[in-house]
């Protein structure tokens, strides 16, 4: 069962530069994300992900986001204008049963879903939706919290992601963090 989602106006503290001495992102994504790669993040709330992808992309790739709540995606274009950005990031809301980006099929090299899926009610959809938007062989970064979740828990959603077309690719270690680099077969 999904717990809350987290509240719009918690995104200013998940985007705070403050965050960056225990979850560093280019130091987290950069073995992942390459210049000219087209991104897929899920739930990225104020972006604190959204603008080192969008730097480790560079100006000819692209960061799509999709986030239930519209204030998150508001905040997040506000931050990519000012960190001159907004041209590589195009953000969307979904509803809390389907992420709609069944007109994104195949296109992503990568996905992230980070402090995430704990708050989403159908895990399984979630997966068959990122599995769908990702080229073959396209890898998906998993991340949750701690705080929240159990290891046995995360166990649950890897086997979840791994019935949906995933297998386990490795186990990076993010603080405070269970975390998956899954690959889609
Ligand atoms: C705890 S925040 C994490 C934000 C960001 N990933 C980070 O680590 O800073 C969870 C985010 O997921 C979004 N979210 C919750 N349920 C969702 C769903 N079903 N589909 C898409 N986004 C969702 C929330 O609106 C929120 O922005």
């Amino acid at each position: 069962m999904a717990e809350r989602v987290c509240p719009w106006w918690l995104g200013y503290f998940l985007a705070s530069p403050i965050r960056r001495l225990m979850q560093d992102p280019e130091k987290i994504l950069s073995a992942y994300v390459k210049p000219q790669m087209w991104v897929l993040e899920i739930g990225p709330g104020m972006g604190f992900f959204t603008l080192p992808l969008a730097k480790l992309v560079g100006e000819r790739g692209q960061i799509v986001c999709v986030d239930l709540q519209s204030k998150m995606i508001e905040r997040l274009l506000k931050r990519a204008n000012k960190a001159r950005l907004s041209g590589r990031i195009t953000a969307r809301t979904c509803t809390s049963s389907s992420l709609q980006i069944d007109d994104l099929s195949g296109k992503f090299d990568f996905a992230l879903v980070f402090a995430v899926v704990h708050e989403v009610p159908d895990t399984k959809t979630l997966f068959s939706e990122i599995h769908a938007s990702l080229k073959k062989g396209g890898r998906l970064l998993v991340s949750e919290p701690t705080g929240h979740v159990t290891e046995e828990g995360f166990h649950t959603t890897l086997s979840i992601a791994q019935s949906m077309g995933f297998s386990v690719s490795d186990s990076p270690t993010i603080p405070r963090s269970l975390s998956s680099l899954l690959v889609k077969k």
